[in-house]
């Protein structure tokens, strides 16, 4: 795909998941959506949420939310592989090959290279959007520009 096949599709994509979104506040349920709608229209290995969420032990954790794709670890500390690291930093992270990212974590052998985007409430990060392709360097600015918008309609 090209840069510009790619931002077509990412325009394309931001119209249908506004629309998608529109009139419906439950999170649970827009984030299923827009894992559904992201992984259906580009055809990626794994799309899903992480949730922020706090464990018996009063420690917050990532858990694993809505997604599409072969199943995955519940559970990331924070600072623990890109999930982790992405919700640290509160950006967004881009791994063009998963084996040279240091503490990475494998929930599945086919996957190369991989996203993560922050999702932001009141300043707070609340979640994270990963998504892992079977390709090595699959994603660059543009999907973080675009998941980035994406992410904002939660
Ligand atoms: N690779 C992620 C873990 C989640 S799975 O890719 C679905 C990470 O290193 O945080």
């Amino acid at each position: 795909m090209t840069e510009a096949e790619k931002q077509l599709k990412y325009n394309q994509l931001l119209k249908e998941a506004a629309a998608l979104l529109d009139g419906e506040n439950d999170t649970i349920a827009n984030m299923a959506n827009l894992a559904a709608l992201i992984h259906e229209s580009m055809g990626f290995w794994w799309t899903g949420f992480y949730i922020v969420r706090t464990d018996a032990n009063d420690t917050e954790q990532l858990v694993l939310g809505p997604f599409q794709g072969p199943i995955a670890c519940t559970r990331i500390a924070f600072g623990r592989g890109v999930c982790g690291t992405s919700w640290q930093r509160r950006e967004t992270v881009i791994v063009p090959d998963v084996e040279q990212f240091p503490g990475h974590i494998a929930c599945s052998s086919q996957s190369r290279s991989e996203i993560v985007v922050p999702v932001f409430k009141d300043d707070a990060v609340t979640a994270v959007l990963d998504i892992d392709s079977q390709y090595l360097n699959t994603f660059d600015k543009t999907d973080a520009r675009y998941l980035e918008r994406i992410v904002r309609l939660l």
